[in-house]
């Protein structure tokens, strides 16, 4: 650029240099926020899956165990290209409306386009799954289904360093076979928030 010589000129082109500077600044904020906006709104819901789940009932117990060990082996799939950075994810087992169990995974990192497995233990408290009346009936047909939340606070980072927090909710609705004390059949959804999750 051509600026014309005057006899402020060189007070001009210092304040010149200033603005060039101020303005690139504010450029290079502006981009930085458009690609955090693009990726973080191009997010796609991680996705759950159960491969399997297995029960241990104590070896002393009645014939319809007060508690049993479920051990569950997941697999969280990210399907982003940024990595996402998760605190505990809080697991909770509903009969019905009646929470039966809880645990707590341990903390971690999703990499970027890759699955993780996790492997959460829980004890599901029968005498409270009995508490149902449709527990008799369901026991009876073999099969019982278990509503399973995980509540997972995370982040993402964007070019290292701007991060943007993410809540995340899988359902699962898993049906555990009786007599084999495997699971049968599961659906998983997922619900997944940008700004802090209400409640
Ligand atoms: C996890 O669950 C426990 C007990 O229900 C609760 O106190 C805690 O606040 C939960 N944490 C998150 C991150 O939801
Ligand atoms: C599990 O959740 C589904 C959907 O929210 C509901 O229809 C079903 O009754 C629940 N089942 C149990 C056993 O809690
Ligand atoms: C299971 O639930 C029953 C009834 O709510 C309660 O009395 C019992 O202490 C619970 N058992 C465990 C191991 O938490
Ligand atoms: C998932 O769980 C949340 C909270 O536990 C509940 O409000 C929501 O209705 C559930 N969604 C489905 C599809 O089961
Ligand atoms: C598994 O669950 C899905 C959805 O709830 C259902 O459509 C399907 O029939 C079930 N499969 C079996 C083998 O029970």
């Amino acid at each position: 650029m051509d600026y014309p010589s005057t006899k402020y000129g060189a007070r001009r082109s210092g304040s010149h240099v200033c603005c060039c500077v101020c303005t690139a600044l504010v450029l290079i904020v502006v981009a930085v926020f458009i690609t955090l906006g693009l990726t973080v709104f191009k997010i796609r819901d991680p996705t759950m899956t159960i491969n399997s789940v297995s029960v241990k009932i104590p070896p002393d117990s009645a014939l319809i165990p007060a508690n049993m060990e479920a051990t569950t082996d997941s697999s969280v799939k990210n399907p982003n290209i940024l990595a996402l950075y998760y605190e505990k994810p809080n697991i909770t087992s509903y009969y019905g409306d009646v929470e039966v169990g809880h645990t707590e995974a341990p903390a971690g990192v999703c990499p970027a386009r890759d699955t993780i497995r996790l492997k959460p233990t829980m004890n599901l408290n029968v005498t409270k799954m009995m508490d149902d009346p449709r527990f008799a009936a369901e026991f009876a047909n073999g099969a019982v289904d278990l509503n399973t939340t995980a509540i997972v606070n995370g982040k993402v980072k964007v070019l290292g360093v701007l991060s943007h927090h993410v809540d995340l909710l899988f359902n699962c609705t898993v049906t555990l076979d009786i007599t084999t004390f495997s699971m049968k059949n599961h659906t998983c959804w997922t619900h997944m928030w940008f700004w802090k999750r209400k409640n």
